[in-house]
């Protein structure tokens, strides 16, 4: 096993509560000196994703925005009104950018502002399951998924008892089988899923023919663009080849868009877009015996932190549709540099067509020798499995000087290197998230092996 704790020699361990509390100022220095180091992987633009912005003059803002508001509680509304006008705006402009104004006259577009892209997943299919319901009687609901679709949703399936129906994805597009989706709908079916992108290869459903599909059967249809739909609809405007997934298309009833990926926001919040009120409603709780009081709230979350909420609007306000534009540019042009660099590589294959993310592969050897030895030149690719591939998602980061040119020349040697590789197996693979190096046996998915591994992220190393 890894050590998952690397910084029990350099700090106390807190096995249980400090008898005195220690100075501000000590405890800013050993958080300061932890984030310097972990900062210093990711600056040097080798990252897929997760750090979409990068820019720390525009984490220090947030910082600053955060901090005015960080103790308030947003379910307090009386005390605090302006995360009604934060979360508004927000709600407000994602809309907008979705072009909710052009959905189906009669529309009432809203939406609610989540902690990331599970919750929003999530709470669509909370609202869906509970519309399905209500509206149409449906008591075993089922919902059809792209394989390509985000994992939340099998886990929203899991928490909500919702079947879920995997449609295969054709191996040289990478895009759903609409047919398969069509074929598969039943008077149990309460939505179906398409991806704006999804998240292995980037690549965006065929949405106008779900659409399409939906309207026919007078089915809810989620878009999934917690990864794209903070980017996707800045590409389109600048004129790259970027589909019509959003409020545009007659089908699509909500959608979901990451604010803490390509929105710059702070980690923690998400906007889950809805073409009409009645669905937000499923996800609105009420109990009004409880001896604590008449209870209310908008979605799961119970008390929300004032601060992701303010320094979310300011980062969207902050940026507004100039800067949004002038980063997404940057991103997309370093994108298909780096997807040129692919295709120069006999050896490698580009999965599908895809936009700022992209996937590779190889028929010549297993793509993981290549990521062994790119590791060792410090990238962090994401790795998926059948058929193992690695992803790029290109943010900020990867627009610094000097980013394409490396990642031409590693990959060069890395294709080289997986062509006579020190040994047989690779050392690295297909884990979401990626692992601490040298860590091989959680490769292998054995469920005693994965459970200690997600214990040894949460417990502290026996003493
Ligand atoms: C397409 C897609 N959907 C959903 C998610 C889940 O988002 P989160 O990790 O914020 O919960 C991701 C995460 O990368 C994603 O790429």
């Amino acid at each position: 096993m890894a050590d998952y704790y690397p910084y029990a020699n350099r700090y106390p361990v807190n096995r249980g509560m400090p008898e005195k509390g220690r100075p501000r100022e000590e405890v800013l220095g050993e958080l300061r000196e932890m984030a310097h180091d972990e900062d210093g992987f990711w600056q040097t633009g080798r990252c897929s994703g997760t750090m979409y912005c990068g820019d720390m003059e525009h984490y220090g803002f947030m910082t600053e925005a955060f901090g005015m508001y960080s103790h308030v509680n947003a379910l307090q509304r009386d005390m605090c009104p302006s995360a009604t006008r934060f979360e508004g705006e927000i709600i407000a402009m994602t809309l907008d950018m979705l072009h909710a104004s052009q959905a189906p006259e009669g529309s009432s577009p809203c939406g609610s502002v989540t902690s990331g892209g599970t919750e929003s997943i999530l709470s669509a299919i909370l609202a869906y399951r509970e519309f399905a319901r209500e509206h149409r009687g449906i008591t075993q609901p089922q919902m059809i998924l792209p394989e390509t679709a985000h994992v939340a949703f099998e886990k929203g399936g899991h928490l909500f008892g919702l079947e879920v129906i995997r449609a295969p994805v054709d191996p040289e597009t990478t895009l759903v089988d609409v047919d398969f989706v069509k074929s598969h709908i039943t008077d149990r079916t309460a939505l179906l899923v398409g991806s704006a992108c999804n998240y292995g290869y980037g690549t965006i459903d065929a949405i106008d023919e779900l659409s399409a599909i939906a309207v026919q059967h007078d089915i809810g249809l989620h878009v999934d663009g917690c990864l794209g739909g903070w980017i996707l609809p800045w590409g389109e405007e600048l004129g790259f080849d970027i589909p019509v997934f959003d409020f545009r298309l007659p089908g699509v009833t909500s959608i979901s868009a990451d604010t803490h990926k390509y929105g710059y926001g702070p980690k923690g919040s998400s906007v889950l877009c809805y073409r009409d009120k009645k669905l937000r409603q499923g996800l609105y709780f009420m109990q009004q015996e409880w001896s604590g009081g008449k209870y209310l709230s908008p979605g799961i979350a119970g008390s929300r932190s004032g601060g992701i909420l303010a320094a979310t609007w300011a980062s969207l306000v902050s940026m507004g549709r100039d800067g949004y534009l002038r980063y997404a540019k940057k991103i997309f042009d370093t994108s298909y540099a780096m997807q040129d660099v692919v295709k120069d590589l006999p050896e490698l294959k580009l999965m599908g067509k895809p936009a700022f993310c992209f996937s590779f592969r190889s028929d010549a050897f297993d793509i993981y020798h290549v990521n062994d030895l790119m590791r060792e030149r410090g990238w962090r690719f994401n790795g998926q499995q059948h058929p193992n591939a690695l992803h790029m998602c290109v943010t900020r980061p990867q627009t610094q000087d000097g980013v394409v040119e490396s990642f031409k020349n590693d990959l060069a040697e890395g294709v080289a290197y997986a062509k006579n590789p020190k040994q047989e197996k690779a050392t690295t693979g297909a884990v979401y998230g990626g692992l601490p190096k040298g860590d091989t046996a959680a490769l292998e998915f054995v469920e005693g092996l994965m459970v200690k591994m997600l214990d040894a992220h949460q417990d502290v190393p026996d003493a």
